[in-house]
């Protein structure tokens, strides 16, 4: 894989129109080596959201910005790990800028992603960690069990 390199958990993703490719990917892999495959298809949508937006958002950041020049302006990463049955994914990017749940018309053709991950995600939130950057993160639940 061009571009990447990474253990099985992180990922390190050159910023490219590809770079969502990779990660669904990555996750696949990974679900399966854990034997999560009831939260799969669920991971593989959210991550495609959230790294597809944190490649936009390196795109309108400048390297010059503070934070993209104390981070690594020229990456993006994700990783993820588990919390008992909980997954939680998180991606980074270099801007500073934050996720905002849009509220798009039907005639729009953006502003749904965060949509998504918001019905797919039990949560999902952002912070701003200290080397600069930011980092989008979702946890993944199992399906609730059918009632007895
Ligand atoms: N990683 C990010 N960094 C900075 N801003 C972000 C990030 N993720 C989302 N946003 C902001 O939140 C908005 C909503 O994101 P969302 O994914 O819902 O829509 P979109 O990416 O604009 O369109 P779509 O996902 O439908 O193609 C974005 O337009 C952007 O302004
Ligand atoms: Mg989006």
């Amino acid at each position: 894989m061009t571009g990447v390199t990474g253990s099985e958990q992180y990922l390190k993703l050159s910023v490219f129109p590809t770079s969502a490719y990779y990660a669904r990917v990555h996750v696949q892999r990974v679900l399966e080596s854990w034997h999560r495959d009831d939260l799969i298809e669920t991971a593989v949508l959210v991550t495609s959201e959230l790294v597809s937006n944190a490649v936009k958002a390196h795109a309108s950041c400048p390297a010059t910005t503070e934070a993209a020049a104390q981070a690594d302006p020229d990456h993006i990463w994700m990783d993820l790990y588990r919390v008992g049955e909980t997954i939680v994914l998180r991606v980074w990017d270099a801007s500073p800028l934050t996720p905002v749940i849009r509220d798009p018309g039907p005639d729009d053709e953006s502003g749904r992603g965060l949509h998504l991950v918001d019905l797919l995600a039990s949560e999902w939130g952002y912070y701003r960690p200290s080397p600069g950057g930011k980092i989008v993160w979702c946890t993944l639940a199992p399906p609730a069990s059918p009632e007895e």
